[in-house]
């Protein structure tokens, strides 16, 4: 048998082949770079809900079923048994570090967590009510001029060292960020700190570094808030060629910087169909403000009349519930007590899902609760301003868009992308 396909005109019926390249897991693909050469013709697919832009190996999701993996570790064990220190060792080196390794990273993330003094004077041009997300952005791509040297990057040394130095800096760019909307003295990290628990100082700490302490004397920021942000961390790492990746992706196949290739992923991520669902949900939980309303905003959802979608729901490739949404739920319920999560909140979002599990419409389409509809309530626990969370998602997300950069690098087939169009003008 032949691996391939067939496809035949049948205006001429000439018939052309495709290779077909099988997949490690999930579908194969047809080979369909000779199309064009061959037909004379390009494929139409908006939105490539279709299509496979890239060959990977570092993560693998299955929609159907509602799995995901980094590297072959299912999504929850690396949750509930693994750092987000040792996820990132892992994404980046495809294996999981030795204690003495994840030690390693941990100390050398907390020594590059420092920014350049040039880059304050950046901040500080900014509005003050701009939101966070806006000043990471550019702040991320302000990086390039002060690492402009690193754009020739070729060796494996040097592209891990480049994945180290973003993903150090990035938690404290987003902090300034943070801090620069609310009109409040820059923090600086602390070196005693991990990488978690130093994103919470630089939000928390009050001028000049003090710690707010509790009647016990115990530090403002606690154990088990460190190990609820982690695991969001890890829950948000990499999600194979999302928006945001295949932004990052497209911007690296042109040879531009990293850096600016990363700020392009942060800004695909803002939008509220990707990464900006998170803000979405909690300001929608809000609006509808009372268990009694959710039925109403339910029936606009459904109303094809009406723009409304119900934030946190659906996705395009999970066809079942996502398996980082069914992590944070049990985190939530874990942590109901401890935190103090708000139940109101957490009232509304658990009637929401009761109804839209079971109803028609969302059976239909297969809309199920997807990560954002769970963090917010958290974060809002871990008195994460809604501005924050965002930022928090791209703090995450971080090491999955350098490590997809890396193999697009390493990739020396890679051309750079550059889609075609239907013309259908004059
Ligand atoms: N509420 C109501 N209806 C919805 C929703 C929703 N949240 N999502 C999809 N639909 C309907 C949509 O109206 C359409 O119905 P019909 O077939 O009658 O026209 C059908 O479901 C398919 O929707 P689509 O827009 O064609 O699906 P897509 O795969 O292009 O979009 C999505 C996926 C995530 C953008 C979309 O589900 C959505 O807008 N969800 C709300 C925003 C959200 O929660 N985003 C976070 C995604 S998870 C975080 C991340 O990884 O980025």
């Amino acid at each position: 048998m032949k691996n391939s396909i067939t496809m035949i005109d049948n205006r001429t019926n000439e018939s052309y082949e495709f290779n077909i390249i099988n997949a490690t897991k999930g579908p194969s693909v047809v080979d369909i770079s000779t199309f064009y050469k061959e037909t004379g013709m390009f494929t139409y697919d908006p939105g490539f809900t279709s299509t496979a832009s890239c060959k990977s190996d570092i993560t693998f999701i299955d929609g159907d079923k509602g799995k995901l993996t980094y590297r072959g570790v299912e999504i929850s064990e690396l949750a509930s048994k693994h750092s987000y220190m040792e996820v990132c060792y892992l994404l980046l080196n495809s294996k999981f570090p030795s204690k003495e390794e994840s030690e390693d990273l941990d100390l050398e993330l907390r020594h590059r967590g420092f920014l350049h003094e040039g880059l304050m004077n950046l901040f500080r041009a900014f509005p003050s009510n701009a939101h966070p997300m806006a000043t990471l952005s550019s702040a991320t791509s302000a990086l390039s001029s002060f690492y402009y040297d690193h754009l020739d990057i070729e060796h494996e040394e040097e592209y891990q060292e480049m994945a180290r130095r973003i993903i150090a800096k990035i938690p404290t760019i987003a902090a300034f960020a943070y801090r620069h909307s609310i009109g409040a003295p820059f923090i600086q990290p602390d070196i005693d700190r991990g990488f978690t628990e130093n994103f919470l100082y630089m939000l928390r700490a009050y001028p000049g570094g003090k710690m707010h302490r509790n009647a016990n004397g115990e530090d403002h920021i606690r154990e088990i808030e460190v190990k609820a942000l982690d695991t969001i961390f890890t829950l948000h790492a990499d999600h194979e060629q999302n928006a945001s990746t295949t932004t990052v992706r497209n911007v690296a196949s042109t040879g531009a910087h990293p850096y600016v290739a990363i700020s392009a992923g942060i800004s695909a991520l803002w939008g509220r169909a990707h990464g900006g669902a998170n803000e979405s949900v909690i300001n929608q939980l809000k609006m509808i403000g009372s268990v009694d309303n959710v039925d109403a905003f339910i029936a606009r959802a459904k109303d094809p009349d009406d723009d409304f979608r119900l934030m946190g729901f659906g996705h395009r490739v999970y066809k079942n519930f996502d398996p980082r949404a069914k992590a944070l739920k049990g985190l939530q319920d874990q942590l109901k007590d401890e935190l103090h999560l708000d139940s109101g909140l957490m009232q509304i979002a658990s009637r929401i899902e009761e109804i839209a599990l079971n109803d028609e419409y969302f059976i239909k389409r297969k809309l199920y609760p997807n990560i954002d509809f769970y963090s917010g309530v958290i974060l809002t626990a871990l008195k994460i301003p809604t501005s924050m969370f965002t930022p928090i998602f791209v703090i995450g997300r971080t090491v999955g868009w350098i490590t997809q950069w890396i193999e697009l690098k390493k990739d020396h087939k890679a051309k750079i992308a550059r889609p075609r169009q239907l013309y259908l003008g004059k």
